[in-house]
C-alpha cells in the first residue's frame, strides 16, 4: 500500500487527478466512481485538465460504487445525478457509458446480481476512487459488512438518513434502502485509490491503514488488496504512527 500524504486538500485533488490521468490516457479503460465530497476535487481537477489540455475521456466508460433505493436515474440526488452534475457533464465521458446499479428495478436482488455481472462482463474496474466515512465505511458497507460481500441491497441507519436529510426536501423523502457494491465487489478493482482530508478522517484513516483487518472496519479490506493508493493531507495522516 503507498500512503501519499499531501501539505494540502489541493494537492491531495490533484495527485489523485493525476492517477486518474494515468489511466485515461491509456485510452480504453475503466474507471470506478464514488459519490461523496472527498473525490469532488478531484473531479474538479480533471475537469480542468479536460477543459484546458484536452485530456480526453471519449474511450473510457464507468461504474458508480452506489446507489438509491427507490430514486429514479433522472431525480436529482440519485447518484447517476449527482455523478454526471459533478463530473461526467464536464468531461467528454459519454454518459451511455456511465453505469449504476438502477434504483427502480423491479426485483432488487436481481439487479444487485446483473449488475455484478456487467462490471465483469466490461473487464473489471481499472481505477476504484474511495471516500472513508467517519466510521470506516466504504460504499454504503456500514461496520460489520462481511469481507467478502458483493453488491447488495442494505438498509440506511437512521443516522445516515439524517446525515443526507439535508439534499432532499423533506427528511421523509430519503430512501431507507440504497444498493451498494460489496467488499468483495470493491476489492475486484485492480487499483483502488482512497481520498481523505481533514482532521474528521483521521481516525478512520488510521483504523484502516495500521488496525487490524476487521468487518469493523470495512476500509480495512485495504490491509490485503494488491494495489492501492491512500492520497491524504496531513490533517487527515495525523492519527497515523
Ligand atoms: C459514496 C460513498 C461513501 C462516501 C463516504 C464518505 O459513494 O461511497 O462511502 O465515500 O460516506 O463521504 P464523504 O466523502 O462525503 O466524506
Amino acid at each position: 500500500m503507498e500512503i501519499v500524504i499531501m501539505p494540502t486538500p489541493l494537492e491531495v485533488d490533484s495527485t489523485a487527478a493525476d492517477i486518474v490521468e494515468g489511466y485515461v490516457r491509456r485510452g480504453a479503460t475503466t474507471l470506478g466512481l464514488a459519490t461523496g465530497s472527498s473525490p469532488i476535487g478531484t473531479y474538479r481537477e480533471l475537469a480542468r485538465r479536460h477543459r484546458v489540455s484536452g485530456l480526453d475521456f471519449s474511450q473510457a466508460q464507468a461504474f458508480l460504487l452506489d446507489e438509491y433505493l427507490g430514486l429514479p436515474k433522472s431525480h436529482s440526488q440519485s447518484y447517476y445525478s449527482v455523478i454526471r452534475a459533478e463530473f461526467v457533464d464536464h468531461v467528454n465521458l459519454d454518459p451511455e457509458r456511465v453505469f449504476s446499479p438502477d434504483g427502480e428495478a423491479a426485483i432488487p436482488d436481481a439487479e444487485v446480481e446483473r449488475y455484478d455481472r456487467s462490471i465483469a462482463e466490461a473487464g473489471g474496474v481499472d481505477v476504484q476512487l474511495l471516500g472513508i466515512g467517519t466510521d470506516g465505511h466504504i460504499g454504503f458497507n456500514e461496520p460489520g459488512s462481511a469481507l467478502s460481500s458483493r453488491t447488495r441491497v442494505k438498509t440506511l441507519t437512521e443516522q445516515t438518513r439524517i446525515d443526507n436529510a439535508r439534499f432532499f426536501e423533506r427528511p421523509d423523502d430519503v430512501p431507507h434502502h440504497v444498493l451498494t457494491q460489496g467488499l468483495g465487489t470493491i476489492s475486484d478493482a485492480r487499483h483502488l485509490v482512497m481520498i481523505a482530508t481533514g482532521e474528521g478522517k483521521a481516525d478512520a484513516i488510521a483504523a484502516a491503514v495500521e488496525g487490524p483487518l476487521t468487518a469493523f472496519c470495512p476500509a480495512s479490506i485495504l490491509q490485503w488488496h494488491r494495489h492501492v493508493t491512500v492520497v491524504i493531507d496531513e490533517a487527515a495522516a495525523g492519527r497515523l504512527k
